[in-house]
Parts: structure tokens; sequence; C-alpha cells
């Protein structure tokens, strides 16, 4: 079945085409994991990278870093931006202290209710930490699933939005979950990208639509002016 098919062939590209080697995946703790997703919502990985290895070195884990005094924290992400994203860590990090024994809950209700995560970054740590079934939806996603099933209007639209995440979850497979978190990243930011994606090296091309109906440049459908 075409499902089965989608993450079968995408797993199949990461094994040989996909990273590896990002920090934040040796050892794959649910911390870890946490701090590299926050760290990448609006940041690049070759950005990203030097700023985990030195907080993670200097704050090991949710204990460490929730009893850092703020100042600490904010130097460490010093250079990095969006500094909300700092304080959001650091304030759930101290709620996992207070609520959840000192460590990231894996329950997806309790995870949503953390300042900072929000439904993809959730499903990005529930997948990556546990390896349990969650879908992502980010701006390389919402494109990705947009071309193969030809759907029609922006992705910001909530109502087009809506139908891409149950599109997202109708894909999941059944095992392998945080190497398929990652291998959608890495299949967005090298072979379906925004401009001249490269479809004749892409391993789910046969049940593309955008691809099959040549509309490729088309989709997703642009944001309205
Ligand atoms: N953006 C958000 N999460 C990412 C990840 N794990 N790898 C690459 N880019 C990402």
């Amino acid at each position: 079945n075409a499902h089965a098919d989608y993450a079968t062939r995408l797993l199949a590209w990461f094994d040989v085409h996909g990273r590896h080697d990002l920090p934040w995946q040796h050892p794959r703790t649910p911390y870890r994991v946490w701090l590299s997703e926050i760290m990448l919502q609006q940041t690049q990985v070759r950005v990203v990278i030097p700023y985990f290895e030195r907080f993670v070195a200097a704050l090991p884990d949710v204990q460490a870093l929730a009893s850092a005094p703020q100042d600490t924290v904010l130097a460490l992400w010093s250079g990095l931006g969006y500094y909300a994203r700092a304080r959001n860590l650091h304030a759930a990090a101290q709620r996992c202290v207070d609520m959840h024994g000192g460590d990231l809950p894996r329950d997806p209700v309790a995870l949503l209710e953390l300042p900072g995560i929000g439904r993809s970054t959730a499903g990005a740590i529930l997948s990556q930490a546990w390896g349990d079934p969650f879908a992502i939806l980010d701006g390389n996603v919402k494109r990705v699933l947009a071309r193969r099933h030809a759907v029609e209007g922006w992705p910001g639209q909530p109502k087009v939005e809506t139908r891409l995440w149950a599109i997202a979850e109708g894909l999941l497979p059944a095992n392998r979950l945080a190497d398929y978190t990652q291998a959608q990243m890495d299949f967005g930011a090298t072979l379906c990208t925004r401009h001249n994606p490269a479809c004749l090296l892409c391993p789910v091309n046969a049940d593309c639509a955008a691809f099959l109906q040549g509309r490729v440049d088309e989709l997703p459908t642009p944001r309205p002016a």
C-alpha cells in the first residue's frame, strides 16, 4: 500500500542520504532532543550545532537547566536570537522539576502545556525521544505533503493546515519513528526544496500528485498577497 511504501522509501533514502551525525542523535535523550528542537525552531542546523554543544556541556540535563540562573541560560543562548525561546525553555524545565519528576513528560497533553512547545515540536520530541507515533508539520513537511497530495490553498490557512495534519498522521509508519521524523526534515531540506526540487532523484515521486501533474512549481499555494 502507498502509506507503507511512502515511509519505507523515505527511510531507505534517509539511510543513504540523511543526517546521522547530528549531536542530539548521539546520545538521543529526551532532554537533548527537546533542546535541539527549540533551537531549530528558528535557526538552521549548522548554526545550532555549536550552540547546542556548549549548552549541553554547561547544562547537561533538565535538573541542571531548571536550577541555573536565568543569566546563565541567556548567556548560553546569546547569538541565537529569539530569546523568548530561552526563557520558555528555562520555565519549562522548572515546571518539569515541579510537576513531572525532573524529566520531560512523555504524555503529549502534558508536553503541549509546556511553554515553547507547539503541536509540531511536541511531535518531533515524542517521535525522536521515545519513538512514539506522532506526526510533525513544520514548513518543510507542509510543502512536501501539499505537493504529494496536491493540496490547494496556502498552508498557513487553518483549514489547509488541518488537512495537512490529517495527511501527516495517516502516513506515519509503525516503527522507526525517530528516523522517520529526521528523514522528513532532511528530505524537505535537500530534495523537496521550495525552489528547483530534485524530483528526478526523489524516492517518492511515483505517487507525488504535483509531480505527476507537472504542478510542482505551483504547490504549495503561496500566501495570498
Ligand atoms: N528543524 C527542526 N528539527 C530539525 C531536525 N531534527 N533536523 C533538521 N532540521 C530541523
